[in-house]
Formats: structure tokens, sequence, C-alpha cells
């Protein structure tokens, strides 16, 4: 059976690593014409090495409407419509809530929350551009994180975010669906990616930060299916919901975590 999101115009953002790469990838496999974006141009022209299909790159930071202007001027001279946006860049930042500060949860906001408005907010005239010219729906999905739904110790201000983003999205699915125009959000447990790279690591029952390895057997741990998520089935997901086989699927909250939340 061909694919639905055959021909279809979708935006990727923080497609340079991880999630994103993925689900770029996927996208332009599946014979969608992808612009995939991230703050990073070099990773972002190794996305674009590693893909098949049309996938074209735009170097853009979701924090700055400039980039995001910029973005749909040039989506919108390439297409006639827009068919979907992933916003998908993010950051997390973790540690103890007693250590955070406010500037935590200002940049994270900027980007996981604000990013993502302005992306919805953008991608309207486009999306209704293409459904008026050719009928048919339009699909935003927003990359939140188990840790937008539960608590997660040590990541307070990254769980803020990611449960702003999540009811922005909900609330925008409300009022955009009466016009064909649907918006999920995608909540992933840990998953293999370079997100914690950079953070300090949790501390082990003797107040030592704890090694890589051990972080990934405490993983496997608490996770029932016993391993971490794989960047290509979170975006498998993200795919589903952009094609024509979720068209009744709206203001949802899709969770792809190995039953972590579950219990
Ligand atoms: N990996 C996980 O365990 C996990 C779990 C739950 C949710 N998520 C969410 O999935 C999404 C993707 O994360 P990932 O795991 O692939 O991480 P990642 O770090 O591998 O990729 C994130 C990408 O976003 C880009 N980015 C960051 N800030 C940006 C900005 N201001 N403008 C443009 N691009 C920017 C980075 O350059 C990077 O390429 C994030 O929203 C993250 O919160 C990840």
């Amino acid at each position: 059976m061909p694919s639905t999101l055959t021909g279809k115009t979708l935006i990727v953002t923080g497609a340079g690593s991880g999630i994103g790469r993925a689900t770029a990838r996927l996208l332009a496999a599946e014979g969608a014409v992808v612009f995939a974006t991230d703050r990073n141009g070099e990773s972002l022209a190794e996305t674009a090495a590693g893909a098949s299909g049309s996938l074209s790159t735009l170097v853009h930071d979701v924090t700055e409407q400039r980039d995001w202007d910029r973005l749909f001027q040039l989506v919108g001279e390439r297409s006639e419509a827009l068919h979907g946006l992933v916003n998908n860049a993010g950051i997390m930042l973790a540690g103890a809530f007693d250590q955070s500060s406010i500037e935590d949860l200002r940049l994270q906001y900027r980007i996981n929350v604000e990013g993502p408005y302005m992306g919805m907010i953008g991608a309207l005239p486009l999306m209704r551009r293409g459904i008026r010219a050719n009928g048919g729906t339009a699909s935003i999905v927003n990359v939140s994180s188990i840790y937008g739904q539960i608590a997660g110790s040590r990541y307070a201000t990254y769980s803020a975010s990611k449960g702003a983003v999540l009811m922005l999205g909900k609330a925008a699915a409300v009022e955009l669906a009466p016009e064909g125009i649907r918006v999920n959000s995608v909540h992933p447990g840990p998953t293999m990616t370079q997100l914690g790279a950079t953070h300090s690591p949790p501390l082990d029952e003797q107040g030592r930060p704890m090694a890589p390895k051990q972080i990934l057997a405490m993983w496997q741990q608490r996770i029932p299916m016993r391993r971490l998520g794989l960047a290509d089935e979170v975006a498998a997901t993200i795919a589903f919901l952009l094609s024509d086989a979720a068209s009744y699927i709206n203001g949802a909250e899709i969770v792809v975590d190995g039953a972590y939340s579950a219990c």
C-alpha cells in the first residue's frame, strides 16, 4: 500500500540529532517533501547525508521569530501547502529542584514551549492555504515527554515545560479541529539519544556521580520492557500521527515508553 505521506510537505525541527533526525529520514523515505531544521548546521548536514528522498535543510533556531519567518517563507515558495509540522527541538536540564534556577526554567520554556508556540501559530496560514486549495487536513505533532504527564525526580523545570507544551497543543487542537487541523503530542520515555549527554549525572547511594553504564542499568531496571526506547520507534509514532491513518486522532497524548509510566 503506498504511504499516505507521499507528496506531503512536512517540517521537522531539531532534525540534527536523535528523534528529529530519525523522523526526518523516515518521512523522506516515505515519500514526503521534508524540511528538516536545527540550530546545528553540521549535524543537520549529517542528517541529510544519510537520508533518501526529498529532504531540504535549513539552519533554524526555534527561539527566533525571524528564523521561523524565513522557514515559512521558504516552504511557501516551494510548496503550495504545508501538511504537517513536528515541533521536536528541545533541551532537558536535570538536577535537584532546590538547586534549579529561574534561568533553567526560562531557557527550557524558550526552547520547549515558545518554540512550538511560534511554530504552530506560524504554520497556520500555509496549512489553511493548502486545505482551501485542495481540501484534506493538516497535522501538528508536538514532542513532549512522559515527564510532561508524570513527575520525574530531578526534572522539575523540564517537566514544567513539557506539561506546558502538552496543554498548549490540546487547547489548540480544540480550536483548530473544525477546520481540519489536528494537534497531538508524543510522550517518549527514556530514549537512546544525545539529550542527556551534557548533564551532571545522578548520584549513587554513596553520593558519587553514577557512571554511564550504571545509569543505563538503572533505567533498564525501571523500564518494564528492560531497555530504552529507540529514536526510530518514536519516529514511527510521529509518522503515524502525520498520516491519514490517524485522521480521527486529535488532541491526544501518545505515550512511547515501554510501559515506564504505566506502573
Ligand atoms: N531522548 C529522550 O529520552 C527523550 C524523552 C522524552 C522526550 N524527549 C524529547 O524529544 C525531543 C528530541 O530530543 P532527542 O532525545 O532527540 O535529543 P537530541 O539532543 O538528540 O536532539 C535534539 C535536537 O534539538 C536541537 N535543538 C536544541 N535546541 C534548539 C533550538 N533552540 N533550535 C533548534 N534546534 C534546537 C539540537 O541541536 C538537537 O539536534 C526533545 O523535545 C526532547 O525533550 C526526548
